[in-house]
């Protein structure tokens, strides 16, 4: 980044007797723009100079106005107005987007150090429905822009693969199920039989007790529950693997909550020799009134572990294995207590690393009545909203006559990127409302209307054929093409300020805005002129436009189309 500040305090640094640090506090940036991009007051100079603020104002005005970063400064009373010159301010930015080329945007802000991100983390045999979008792509961009601002990121899936439940779908499946269907249609079929065994249950209470004593089995390891358990948790994943293929999102770890059910005795001893536990009607509770909180049941009275037991040996073993910087969990604001009290305890435990426990929350989404077929109570899969938005897209593009490269590569790019986009597009704590109609409008502030941007820079340049760009300040500085400059320089300090908020909805925002002001400009100026310095210059604008709504769409986990 061009430090104009710094540049600024610098030239008045060879005309003033101050200290270049003193000038550079000294420097203000006035609320009002006629006032100027810059300001140096000059009071304190008078007693120095034994002279009137006024008189310093003028002449410090005369010395520095001739410099090339300035369009113009004015003295006025006792301040010394400044105004950066846009020539000056385009040609060093574009020079600094040129230069970055596709890395832009990108920095080593983190060092390289460890930063764990936890999302999506489904439920094994439950639907990965519509509610979970929110975890899997907020999560996904989060883990992209920590990435692009220079942390090693460890992505981990914190499955829901363990637990009382297992011990329920293995007597259901025993008493009422058959192999074929499950492996046709695992998680549909999987959730018919729990379904069943709560009507069941209801009837016959001893269902509940045969539930628990398989779940003892299953956590003693006995061979055919182990077995059960594993080929329910495969079939599942393949499920989930499907939707996390069409969004193309990885991860490095699917350890869930299953894989620490081994060392939850050491995590639970710990916590007896801390003093940390106490009794309460035969279960093991950790007592956090004094905290404002209510108390963690972290032993059952059967001895079985919970939900909170296996998140807090899972938040030991990460800091063992990872030693991260921060541990950031993107799950749903209805946890919230739930991570209050993982970290007050890690922190009663002596951690010190407490601190770096960061929940990211986020609201519900429903869906409007009547946008989908959904009847009450139906679950909606996410799978079939994202082939259901595909669908939608296609018909678009055959009913507009988009120009592409595929019809099926495009609609599943601008689909998908669409529900994505959506979803990132809404500040993450607020509920909101799924609305087909809003989420693939072209024209809208919408995931298609910022790929069609860049299709459309992309087919600006394709028209222009084998020329270079070349940045030239003088043909950029009309209105439109300086304010999307000036937008396109902020992309770096956008990107940091997204990932250190938790809140890709900045970047989504942004840009937006970007494809607005490149909008604008094309709107405004012709590109391809017949001057050929001229035309070299916009297109470097166009390519510098480019490069940062394509980076920008993929740290959201959008793909760009190069036709549409
Ligand atoms: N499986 C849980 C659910 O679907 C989310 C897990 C969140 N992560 C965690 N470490 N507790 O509600």
């Amino acid at each position: 980044m061009v430090n104009f500040k710094l540049e600024i305090a610098q030239i008045l640094d060879k005309v003033l007797p101050l200290e270049l640090e003193e000038i550079s506090g000294m420097i203000e940036i006035p609320q009002d723009k006629k006032m100027g991009d810059y300001a140096f007051p000059c009071f304190k100079l008078a007693k120095l100079m034994r002279k009137a603020p006024n008189l310093i104002a003028q002449d410090v005005a005369a010395a520095i106005a001739e410099n090339s970063i300035f369009q113009e400064v004015k003295p006025v009373n006792a301040y010394v107005n400044m105004f950066v010159s846009k020539e000056y301010f385009v040609t060093e930015a574009l020079k600094e987007v040129t230069e970055a080329g596709e890395k832009y945007g990108r920095s080593s802000y983190g060092e390289g150090k460890p930063i764990i991100v936890e999302y999506s983390s489904p439920n094994i045999a439950k639907p990965f429905h519509i509610g979970h979008i929110r975890s899997t792509v907020i999560g996904n961009s989060l883990y992209k822009l920590y990435d692009a601002i220079g942390y090693d990121v460890i992505r981990i899936n914190h499955l829901g693969d363990y637990g009382t439940q297992f011990g329920k779908m293995i007597v259901a499946y025993r008493k009422w199920g058959n192999a074929e269907d499950v492996n046709r249609e695992p998680i549909k079929t999987l959730l018919s039989y729990y379904t069943k065994f709560h009507e069941e249950a209801e009837k016959d209470p001893a269902l509940d007790d045969e539930a628990r004593n398989t779940f003892v089995k299953l956590e003693k390891g006995e061979k055919e529950e182990v077995e059960l358990w594993k080929w329910f948790r495969e079939e599942s994943l393949k499920e989930f693997n499907r939707v996390y293929g069409m969004l193309d999102i990885t991860f490095d770890s699917y350890n869930g909550e299953s894989f620490y059910s081994d060392k939850m005795p050491a995590i639970i001893a710990e916590m007896k020799d801390k003093n940390l536990l106490v009794e309460s009607r035969g279960a093991q509770i950790v007592d956090l009134e004094p905290y404002g909180l209510t108390p963690a049941p972290i032993v059952k009275s059967d001895g079985s572990s919970l939900y909170i037991t296996r998140d807090i040996s899972a938040a030991k073993y990460r800091k063992d294995t990872y030693n991260f910087e921060k541990c950031i969990y993107v799950v749903a604001s209805q946890q919230n207590l739930h991570f209050q009290q993982l970290k007050k305890i890690v922190e009663l435990m002596g951690y010190e690393w407490a601190k770096d426990i960061v929940h990211v929350p986020f609201g519900l989404v429903s869906l409007a009545e009547g946008t989908m077929s959904t009847r009450k109570g139906r679950v909606v899969f996410l799978e079939d909203v994202l082939n259901h938005a595909i669908e939608k897209t296609r018909e678009i593009i055959i009913e507009k006559g988009v120009n592409t490269d595929s019809v099926d590569e495009t609609a599943k790019m601008v689909g998908i990127g669409a529900v994505v986009f959506n979803e990132l597009s809404n500040n993450r704590i607020k509920d909101y409302v799924f609305n087909w109609d809003k989420v693939l409008d072209f024209n809208g502030e919408t995931g298609p209307y910022v790929q069609y941007t860049y299709a459309r820079c992309k087919s600006i340049l394709r028209n222009a054929g084998d020329i270079v760009p070349e940045t030239c300040a003088e043909y950029l500085t009309g209105d439109s093409a300086y304010e999307l400059t000036k937008l396109l320089y902020g992309y770096p300090e956008t990107v940091k300020d997204a990932a250190l908020k938790y809140e890709p909805s900045i970047l989504t925002r942004y840009i937006v805005d970007i494809a607005e002001a490149f909008n604008k400009f094309y709107h405004d100026e012709h590109i391809l002129v017949d001057n050929e310095a001229e035309k070299k210059a916009k297109l470097s604008l166009v390519v510098a436009t480019m490069n940062t709504l394509k980076s920008g769409l993929n740290l959201l986990g959008i793909k760009a189309p190069e036709r549409m």
